[in-house]
């Protein structure tokens, strides 16, 4: 049964259900599955996984959860080719053990579209990546981790899959949804993480990709991480492109600065100017700040102003947010003419705030009044 959606269109009609395939899965229904400790992000994946498919004429059609396997591709793939290919990354965390929370699918759906269009992929339409969401968590809610900084990762990814090789967009794709359980993204201890600045790379430039979540902006970045890990580093600062002077944000993770103490403490974020990735966390940061009262602004940041304020103590901290690794602070720079320090080096108070706050929302251990957790509930036997 196929139901049309117009690429581009966000939702034309009601999109397929999702229906489930059975088949052998590695471990039996209703055991809870290892936490994947001591496993590295990404490497242990729960039994299941959703797949769609679209085509330009017959729209999205064949939504089906079934056991996670190999796709079967042809070497002309596009996607594999010429990297038309999108993918998003958000979490769902353990409530009972019959039930659990998603945060924010819907900012995540809203934010593939984006890329979506970017990529002239065709838009996943919003209920649909919902359903695919729900069908997977609750068919594979045994996965989820108990605990604080532990939820159940989940990976979708757009990309072209049909067998051509014209520099033209698909008609083909194929939308996959995967999911894998994993803790802090930094290891177990809460410690500051160092960052270098890139010199000789650049993420995004005005008018291209930045700020879509497109695969080849991380293909692009490696070469930069490498060389910052040889220096010691934890990630990479990347600056604009134009003027190299402005501080957009680290590989995976969008950056806030801190400018005083306590309740007086004011948080400075670099602005969505199109080559930064509109991050989910640092959205949700800027309306909890606010709701503790602390002062947010978006405005641009000078690397220079980052290196001064930290020396003469006008910056207390700086922390870096994302999905993967919630708040982490960031205890030491190095730039191209040495390393500074920010703060005493370690994990500042306000980025401890807003990480527990954040934290209560996800654990359902505060109140929810942006409704940005979205529940799902195992399936009565
Ligand atoms: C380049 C980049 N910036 C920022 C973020 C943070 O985004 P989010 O908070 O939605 O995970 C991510 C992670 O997705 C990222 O890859």
């Amino acid at each position: 049964m196929t139901r049309p959606v117009t690429a581009g269109a966000t939702t034309a009609t009601a999109p397929p259900d999702v229906v489930l395939r059975p088949g052998p899965v590695s471990v039996p229904a209703g055991r809870r599955r290892p936490a994947a400790d001591g496993a590295a992000f990404g490497e242990v994946f729960t039994d299941h996984m959703v797949t769609v498919r679209w085509t330009a004429a017959d729209g999205w059609h064949d939504a089906v959860l079934e056991p996670f396997a190999p796709l079967e591709l042809s070497p002309a793939t596009v996607g594999l080719h010429y990297g038309q290919s999108v993918f998003e990354g958000f979490k769902a965390y353990r409530r009972t053990a019959d039930r659990a929370a998603v945060f924010r699918p819907l900012a995540h759906a809203r934010r593939l579209a984006a890329s979506a269009r970017r990529l002239a992929l065709p838009e996943v339409p919003a209920p649909l990546f919902v359903a695919a969401t729900e069908a997977l968590v609750r068919q594979d809610m045994d996965w989820i981790p108990e605990g604080d900084d532990r939820s159940l990762y989940l990976r979708p990814v757009l990309f072209a899959s049909e067998a051509h090789l014209a520099l033209r967009p698909a008609r083909a794709c194929l939308f996959v949804l995967i999911a894998f359980p994993t803790g802090n993204f930094f290891g177990a201890d809460a410690r500051a993480v160092t960052v270098a600045v890139a010199e000789d790379h650049v993420r995004a430039a005005p008018g291209g990709t930045g700020a879509a979540k497109c695969g080849g902006n991380y293909a692009g970045a490696y070469r930069a991480q490498e060389e910052a890990a040889r220096r010691g580093a934890d990630q990479v600062v990347w600056l604009d492109a134009v003027e190299r002077r402005w501080v957009e944000e680290l590989g995976g993770m969008n950056l806030f600065f801190v400018y005083g103490e306590g309740d007086r403490a004011e948080l400075l974020t670099p602005p969505l100017t199109g080559t930064i990735l509109p991050g989910v966390t640092r959205d949700a940061l800027i309306v909890l700040a606010r709701d503790l009262g602390l002062r947010v602004t978006e405005a641009p940041v000078a690397l220079d102003r980052w290196r001064e304020d930290c020396a003469a103590g006008r910056i207390t901290e700086v922390f870096a947010c994302g999905t993967a690794a919630r708040v982490t602070s960031v205890g030491r720079v190095l730039g191209a003419d040495g390393p500074w320090t920010v703060g005493d080096g370690r994990p500042g108070p306000v980025a401890g705030r807003l990480s527990a706050a954040l934290a209560a929302v996800h654990r359902g251990e505060a109140a929810d009044p942006y409704g940005w957790c979205h529940p799902v509930d195992r399936d009565p036997c």
